[in-house]
């Protein structure tokens, strides 16, 4: 596991305050999808550098204790690049309570909902609050990893590729997407080793299957209300139909329905292998190339304003 930089200025690369397009995907619907679950991601990797400092005691082997350390690292990265494009998005300033440093107002009521009594409850020393911290970290990480699946399979395998990049009207959202990704497909399985060292029982077991993947959750309410709201802020017409309908949604939406199960393991078989495969591809291939694309973009704008 690697701490990869940005290797240019991320607002720049967007460009935030200058010529900002949100259509970072193939479609709208998506690319709204994308901006959405920035807001999501940053709040939840800020909801796991809660929890870490909580679960890191009850580990004593010191392998695990570095990964985690590595997982939270890539995190706290991801948090700082998404800032940029979130703050940009949002018509409000994030505020901070004694648990959260960054709620954006349109998450708050999913904050007192679902996550600030199990901050609360961590906080006073409930064990329960830390298993159900843990666990749902671990959903998040494990349906994380299906939806970055998608993610690589759809905008970058084979020629998707260069047609991404042709179509993308903003590859400074299209980078930071996908140096995120390839991170969290790296480090997911972290989340589900933690959570079964800790509690001896496995993260997927069939109730869990059934809340988490078949049944409505909200999670995909937290990201597609911060969708609505940036389309609102751009002035594009949608609704959360059209946003759960869209492309990357609904391939979601059937990859973990057809790869999660009680039998599901990161860190085996052909979820292993794609595991793999999608960061070295990340790593040697894409990365470079979209690289290229943005610092020759900067480079154009900067001449331009010049
Ligand atoms: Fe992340
Ligand atoms: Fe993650």
């Amino acid at each position: 596991m690697k701490i990869r930089r940005i290797p240019f200025d991320i607002g720049q690369a967007m460009g935030i305050g200058v010529d900002f397009d949100f259509r970072w995907a193939y479609d709208e619907q998506t690319s709204l999808v994308g901006v959405g679950y920035s807001f999501y991601l940053e709040y939840i990797e800020y909801f796991c550098n809660f929890v870490s400092k909580y679960a890191r005691p009850y580990i004593d082997d010191q392998a695990l204790l570095n990964h985690e350390q590595a997982f939270l690292t890539q995190e706290m990265h991801h948090a700082k690049a998404h800032k940029h494009l979130n703050s940009f998005l949002s018509a409000a300033p994030a505020i901070k309570d004694a648990f959260h440093p960054r709620i954006y107002p349109y998450l708050q009521s999913f904050h007192e909902a679902h996550y600030k009594p199990i901050m609360q409850g961590i906080a006073e020393g409930k064990p329960s609050a830390l298993k159900d911290a843990l666990f749902k970290i671990a959903v998040f990480e494990s349906k994380n990893c299906v939806s970055s699946f998608i993610f690589f399979e759809q905008l970058f395998l084979g020629s998707n590729f260069e047609r991404t990049c042709a179509s993308s009207g903003n590859i400074g959202i299209l980078y930071l997407l996908a140096y995120h990704f390839a991170e969290e497909i790296e480090h997911c399985d972290i989340a589900v080793d933690m959570c079964q060292y800790i509690f001896q029982e496995p993260v997927w077991n069939a109730a869990r299957v059934q809340s988490q993947i078949f049944d409505l959750h909200h999670a995909e309410q937290e990201s597609l209300t911060a969708a609505l709201h940036c389309a609102q802020q751009l002035g594009v017409k949608t609704d959360i139909d059209r946003l759960s309908s869209s492309p990357f949604m609904t391939f979601t939406k059937a990859r973990q329905i057809e790869l999660i199960n009680v039998d599901f393991d990161l860190n085996a078989g052909t979820v292993l292998e794609q595991r793999k495969f999608y960061v070295r591809h990340w790593d040697e291939v894409w990365e470079p190339a979209l690289r290229q694309r943005v610092l020759q973009q900067i480079e154009e704008r900067t001449a331009a304003i010049d």
